[in-house]
This record gives C-alpha cells, sequence and structure tokens, in this order.
C-alpha cells in the first residue's frame, strides 16, 4: 500500500461538518486497500482570523507545502460578507493557498447520478446522459490583479500571460484528448483584450491537438448553452471568474451545491474540495450535503493519489446511497420518501456502510 499525509483543512461553517465525512472515508478506503494515510489539521479563515490575526496562519501554509494532498471545506463568514470595508478575509486565505501551491488548475466535473435527475430544476431530459468537465484557470485573471480604491473610486486589474493561459489549456486538451475529443474554450473576447490572448493561446495549443474538436464560445451564450442542452458540453475550459461562475450555474444540473467536487492541481501537492462556500444559512444544523466533500475524497484518489479504483469504491458507495433513496435536503424532491431523509451525519454514515 502507499503511505500518503493528508492534511484536512476544515475552515469555517459547514466546512467542519462536510470534511468529517470526506476525512471518514479516507480511512476507510485506508484500512480496507492497505494503504497508510496520516493525517493532520490545520486552520483557514475566520476561524484562523480569530485565533492568528490572519486567514492563512504560516504554520497551516508550511503544513500544506509538506503534505500529500490536502482536503478543504470551505471559508466565508457572514461578518465580513455584510462588511466591505474589512481589511482581513477569510477567502484571502484561500487565494493566498492555490497561489503558494501553484494549484492553476481547477478540475470540476459535472458528475450527474441518474437516480438526482429529479432533483434538479431542469428537465430530466435535457440532463440525461450530461457529462462535462470544467477547468477553470485559478491563479491569475481579475482575482489576483491589481487592487485600487479611494472613496469613490476602485479598480480590480484583469490579466494574464501567456504561459498562465497555455499551460491550462494543455492540461484541458490532455483531458479531452482521453474523453469525448471535444473542448469548448469559453471567454469573452469580443470584448476583454485579456479573452483575445486567451482565444489565441488556445487556438495554438489546439494545432497540438488534431484529434480533439474545438469551440470558442462567448460566455453569456455558455452560461445560456449550459442550461439549454448541457450534453453538448465534453471539456470546457475557461478563466479564473467566468469558471467561478459557470460552475455554480452547472451545480443545477447535478442537483446541487452540496454534490459538486473539484481538484486543484498543478505545481506541488493537489487540493480537493467542494465547490460550494460556508454555507451561513444551514452551518450547525446538520443539514449539509457531505457528498461533494466525500466525492473530492475520490478525486484525490484518482487524481492525486493514482489510485483509481479506490476512487471507483467511492464513487459507488455514493450512488449505492443515493439509488437506496437517500437524499439530504437540498437533493430531495417531492417523490423523496420523508423517512429517507438523512442530516449530514447519516449520509456520511450511509456511504460509509455502502463502502
Ligand atoms: P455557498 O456555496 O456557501 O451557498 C450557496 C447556497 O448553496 C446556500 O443556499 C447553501 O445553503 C447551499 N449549499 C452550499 N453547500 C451546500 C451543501 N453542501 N449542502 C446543501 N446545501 C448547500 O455560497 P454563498 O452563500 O454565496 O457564500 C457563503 C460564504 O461562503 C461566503 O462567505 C463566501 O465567500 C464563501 N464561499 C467560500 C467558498 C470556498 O471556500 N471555496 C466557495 C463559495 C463561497
Ligand atoms: C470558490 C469560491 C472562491 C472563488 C472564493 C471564496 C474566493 O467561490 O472556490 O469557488 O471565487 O474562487
Ligand atoms: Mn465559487
Amino acid at each position: 500500500g502507499l503511505s500518503k499525509k493528508i492534511l484536512v483543512i476544515p475552515g469555517d461553517g459547514i466546512g467542519a461538518e462536510v470534511t468529517t465525512w470526506g476525512k471518514a472515508v479516507l480511512e476507510k478506503i485506508g484500512t480496507d486497500f492497505g494503504h497508510t494515510f496520516t493525517f493532520d489539521e490545520a486552520l483557514m479563515g475566520h476561524e484562523a482570523i480569530e485565533a492568528t490575526g490572519t486567514s492563512l496562519p504560516d504554520e497551516t501554509l508550511a503544513k500544506a507545502k509538506a503534505s500529500d494532498a490536502i482536503l478543504f471545506g470551505a471559508v466565508g463568514h457572514i461578518k465580513y460578507d455584510n462588511d466591505p470595508s474589512a481589511k482581513v478575509r477569510p477567502e484571502q486565505g484561500l487565494l493566498k493557498i492555490r497561489k503558494e501551491l501553484g494549484l492553476y488548475a481547477n478540475l470540476r466535473p459535472i458528475m450527474l447520478f441518474d437516480e438526482l435527475l429529479d432533483a434538479s430544476s431542469l428537465k430530466p431530459e435535457v440532463l440525461k446522459g450530461t457529462d462535462i468537465l470544467f477547468f477553470r484557470e485559478l491563479t491569475g485573471d481579475v482575482y489576483f490583479g491589481e487592487k485600487k480604491r479611494t472613496e469613490d473610486f476602485a479598480s480590480d486589474l484583469m490579466n494574464y500571460n501567456r504561459y498562465e493561459v497555455e499551460r491550462i489549456a494543455i492540461k484541458a486538451y490532455e483531458a479531452a484528448k482521453v474523453r469525448g475529443k471535444k473542448l469548448c474554450s469559453v471567454d469573452k473576447a469580443n470584448v476583454l483584450e485579456t479573452s483575445r490572448l486567451w482565444r489565441e493561446v488556445v487556438q495554438e495549443v489546439a494545432k497540438r491537438y488534431p484529434d480533439v474538436e474545438t469551440e470558442h464560445m462567448f460566455v453569456d451564450n455558455a452560461a445560456m448553452q449550459l442550461v439549454k442542452n448541457p450534453k453538448k458540453f465534453d471539456v470546457v475550459v475557461t478563466a479564473n471568474l467566468f469558471g467561478d461562475i459557470l460552475t455554480d450555474e452547472a451545480s443545477q444540473i447535478a442537483g446541487s451545491m452540496g454534490m459538486l467536487a473539484s481538484a486543484s492541481i498543478g505545481d506541488g501537492t493537489g487540493f480537493f474540495e467542494p465547490i460550494h462556500g460556508s454555507a451561513h444559512d444551514i452551518a450547525g444544523q446538520d443539514k449539509a450535503n457531505p457528498l461533494a466533500s466525500i466525492l473530492s475524497v475520490a478525486l484525490m484518489l484518482e487524481i492525486g493519489f493514482g489510485l483509481k479504483e479506490e476512487a471507483k469504491k467511492v464513487t459507488s458507495a455514493v450512488d449505492k446511497a443515493l439509488k437506496a433513496g437517500y437524499r439530504t435536503g437540498d437533493i430531495a424532491d417531492s417523490k423523496t420518501d420523508k423517512s429517507k431523509i438523512l442530516g449530514t451525519k447519516a449520509m456520511g454514515q450511509k456511504v460509509l456502510e455502502y463502502l
């Protein structure tokens, strides 16, 4: 078996509630397959600000760099959401750790479990058969450009370097090559200079992948096509901000934000996290869906450690729990047996049973 050091960063809100189950799944997989997974924990976000004054303490970053993979929950607190003037903010820690670890590629699979066709607000016949893999660029764009602020003026600089576009495009093409051989690059090249560089570079990289069919789409159109006919997409590659927004939209294809996992990869340690946030509205109420965290663990096993069989075991345990009719509130629909609507803990426990 393998020996791996995993750092768990639960963060804020529902972060701890969901990572508990991701970690429990890892422990079970370790035992069953003879791998030695050792765990450590670290602070980030609001919790870290309260304890240390900064959202990414040096100790957390050092532990992250020394680990083989990171399981992250979420950061964010209502206190900052409602206080635009706060200089120290929970989200800064997440952005900094992504940058420091060189996590430039954020993979967000839109994986649709057939049992959840009715959980979506979209029609089942529109959804059935959808399988999209988003590559969201994660360490550039307007997220990391210079910020300026005076009393009556604010500016966030949107910028990209050629190499930043090229490396994410290559990652996306490599995936498209072994998937459906279709890649859609989403930008706003009719308006933005950054998008014109983006399109130019993707066109260049496309030449190296003649077997992959390339399409370029403007982001406004892509937002519409995603709900009109999601099946038409295979691999989607896009910039940081567009990818952030489009994947929250796409979560409704999978039924809920509580279903979408992600893998952030790049130069070093991989970082695995649900796409959702700290969800103040349901935090501390045993309502959060733990499946996004559990599916993030499947991505850790497969992409982080190359353990395909183990990853499949996790995904199939989730599938079995869903097939047996178990749901958290966010993925329940009018036909769900009320006695099978579970809280976070009971759903986590169910997945462990099916494992
Ligand atoms: P959110 O993702 O936290 O919540 C959006 C909606 O989805 C809410 O109604 C929430 O209840 C629901 N939801 C999210 N995860 C769920 C789950 N696992 N199970 C069931 N329902 C779930 O987004 P928001 O409300 O815009 O942001 C809340 C805070 O989280 C903010 O402070 C924001 O900055 C932060 N945030 C952090 C991350 C992250 O850490 N990666 C991502 C997004 C938002
Ligand atoms: C996400 C979140 C983050 C982002 C925020 C919290 C910085 O929305 O992980 O999708 O915008 O990247
Ligand atoms: Mn987001």
